[in-house]
């Protein structure tokens, strides 16, 4: 018999060490509220912060699946059958974003005038120092190039020391966006497919002409409209040459396997590959919404003035939602698709049904299942 002492709710989920943090600090010591309020802002971005910690738990695990080699032979070879649990977990990581941007709304019952009894003691702590959400977004992939930089200071700057160790750390890991492509770059498409670059890119032309018909029949087109329709779809046929070729042979790999899933997804062992395709996009929006309506909150909240953080408040949010992209190329290959009524049939389909040891049926579970 164990002598350990049995839990308690109280112990188990160690309620009274959460529940005395909503007390702000000023300096080393706890300060009363200064305005009832102040306690809502105080729950809300912890239940934010509970919300990152959960994400960044969930999205490491699902790099890690992808990331991992399956049979001690295939190098950073992935297991099929765990394919189900990354979608599983990218499904729970976008149903807590999806929390997160309707959860915005309790925090607007707060009028922004009694924000402002006690914005000043906030001063200069903002959101920009979420460790948290930095973490999160290295680890999808975003790179520090990529920021919006409309302000005069570093992001890292903005951090303790302690914080930006563990983003040194997160930068030196795989991102999951690596992860993904990875994995897509090791669909064997050409045992699959033999030729379908090329294929792809014929049926791409029949349904660009199929375009340039329509257009040319709307009578509500003017001949200047018309040329400039024709144009984009000679441009759009050089785009999808050098998304088929860009240079690298991993992104020409998982840009040809991206359209080959999307577009032959019916078939059975594409079926987990498609739906894991389509949780990466709907992260990606997701999050993009999330970014969205935080910045929709904010201008409600405070106008246009600049943030705490010194930033210029809603219109850098803004740029941050609309430009910032981590799996951009997945929507880019969707702007390639065709009608599926023009696609060449699969020269072997019995290789894309159960049954076939065609690589991309990788085997039994290995004992690596999830804990
Ligand atoms: C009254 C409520 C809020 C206001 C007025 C507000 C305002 C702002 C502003 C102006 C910024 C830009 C940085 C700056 O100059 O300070 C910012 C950044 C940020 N805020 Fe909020 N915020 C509020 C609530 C929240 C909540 C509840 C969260 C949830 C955790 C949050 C998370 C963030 C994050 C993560 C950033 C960094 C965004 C980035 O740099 O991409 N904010 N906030």
């Amino acid at each position: 018999m164990s002598d350990r002492t049995p839990p308690s709710y109280g112990s188990y989920l160690r309620l009274d060490e959460l529940l005395a943090c909503q007390a702000p600090p000023d300096g080393a010591e706890s300060r009363d509220l200064i305005h009832h309020d102040e306690m809502l802002f105080i729950v809300v971005h912890q239940v934010f912060e509970l919300w990152f910690r959960q994400m960044l738990h969930d999205l490491s695990r699902a790099r890690d699946i992808l990331g991992q080699p399956d049979r001690p032979s295939d190098e950073r070879r992935v297991d099929e059958a765990q394919i189900p649990r990354v979608t599983e977990l990218l499904g729970r990581v976008n149903e807590i974003l999806r929390l997160c941007h309707d959860q915005f709304t309790v925090l607007e019952t707060m009028p922004s005038v009694h924000f402002l009894a006690f914005r000043d003691a906030l001063l200069p702590a903002s959101g920009f120092q979420s460790r948290q959400f930095r973490e999160f977004e290295i680890l999808t992939g975003m790179r520090d190039q990529d920021r919006v930089r409309d302000f005069g200071f570093d992001y890292d700057a903005m951090l303790g020391d302690a914080e930006r160790v563990v983003l040194d750390e997160r930068r030196s890991e795989m991102s999951l966006k690596a992860a993904v492509f990875a994995w897509l770059a090791r669909t064997p498409v050409e045992v699959l497919f033999p030729g379908f670059p090329r294929a792809f890119l014929d049926a791409h032309r029949d349904y660009a002409a199929t375009q340039e018909q329509l257009q040319a029949r709307n009578p509500r087109l003017t001949e200047e409209l018309r040329a400039a329709a024709t144009a984009r779809s000679t441009q759009h046929e050089t785009a999808l040459r050098s998304y088929l070729d860009p240079g690298g042979d991993d992104e020409r790999r998982a840009h040809a396997a991206f359209l080959f899933i999307a577009s032959y997804r019916q078939a059975p062992l594409l079926r987990w590959p498609y739906t894991l395709l389509e949780a990466v996009i709907e992260f990606e929006e997701r999050l993009r919404l999330f970014r969205f309506r935080h910045a929709r909150m904010v201008e409600r909240m405070i106008g246009f003035r600049i943030g705490t953080g010194g930033s210029s408040g809603v219109e850098y949010l803004d740029r941050t939602a609309l430009e910032y992209r981590v799996f951009g190329d997945l929507f880019v290959g969707r702007s390639f698709l065709v009608n599926p009524a023009l696609l060449p049939d699969l020269p072997h389909p019995e290789r894309l049904e159960f049954g076939f040891d065609s690589g991309l049926q990788r085997g039994a579970p290995t004992d690596g299942g999830d804990r």
